[in-house]
């Protein structure tokens, strides 16, 4: 569970994922604290999952900067499922998601130590995310993904 007084903060570094790019049609999301405990964290305990989140917080000002996060199943613990990475707008351009990224796995190493394979995704175009996967060694499995739009309205009428 995200303490307390990380929820907002923590909200406002995923909002940056508005950044993403995302499919025509797809909208932004927009998350605070509140929306955070609820439907974040409460869900990913209901299924028994074990979530890992590792965040860089600046100096100076004491913003929170940087949020990775990591999921691992009961059924899979071999596997690690990658959500969320994020850096917010005005901290770009120091190597922050390569950071926390990193820094996940070292963490990861001792707190999960069956864990076997990373799985991730992200958008073909996403040139910034995919530059610090490489990096890091992850390599292209499945061919490339799109989403589909089906209006409520017409899937009734089939
Ligand atoms: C992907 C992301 C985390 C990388 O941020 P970062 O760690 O600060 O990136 P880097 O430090 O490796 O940046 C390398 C260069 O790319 C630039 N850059 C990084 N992200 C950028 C973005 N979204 N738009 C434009 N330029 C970007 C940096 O300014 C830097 O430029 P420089 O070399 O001229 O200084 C960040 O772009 C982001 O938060 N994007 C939105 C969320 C997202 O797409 N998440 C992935 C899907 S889960």
């Amino acid at each position: 569970m995200t303490p307390d007084e990380y929820l907002g903060p923590l909200a406002s570094v995923i909002n940056a994922f508005a950044d993403a790019p995302r499919d025509e049609g797809m909208q932004e999301e927009v998350w605070d604290a509140s929306r955070l405990q609820e439907r974040g964290d409460a869900v990913l305990q209901l299924m028994g999952l074990r979530s890992y989140t590792v965040t860089a917080v600046h100096d100076a000002t004491g913003e929170m900067a940087a949020m990775t996060q990591l999921v691992v199943g009961p059924q899979t613990p071999q596997w690690g499922h990658q959500a969320l990475t994020a850096v917010t707008r005005t901290h770009r351009g120091h190597r922050l998601g390569l950071l926390v990224k990193a820094a996940m796995l070292e963490w990861l190493a001792t707190a999960e130590p069956q864990l076997e394979q990373v799985e991730t995704g992200n958008a073909a175009s996403n040139k910034h995310m995919i530059a610090v996967n490489e990096a890091l060694g992850f390599e292209a499995a499945l061919p490339a993904f799109h989403s589909c739009e089906l209006g409520v309205a017409d899937a009734r009428g089939r």
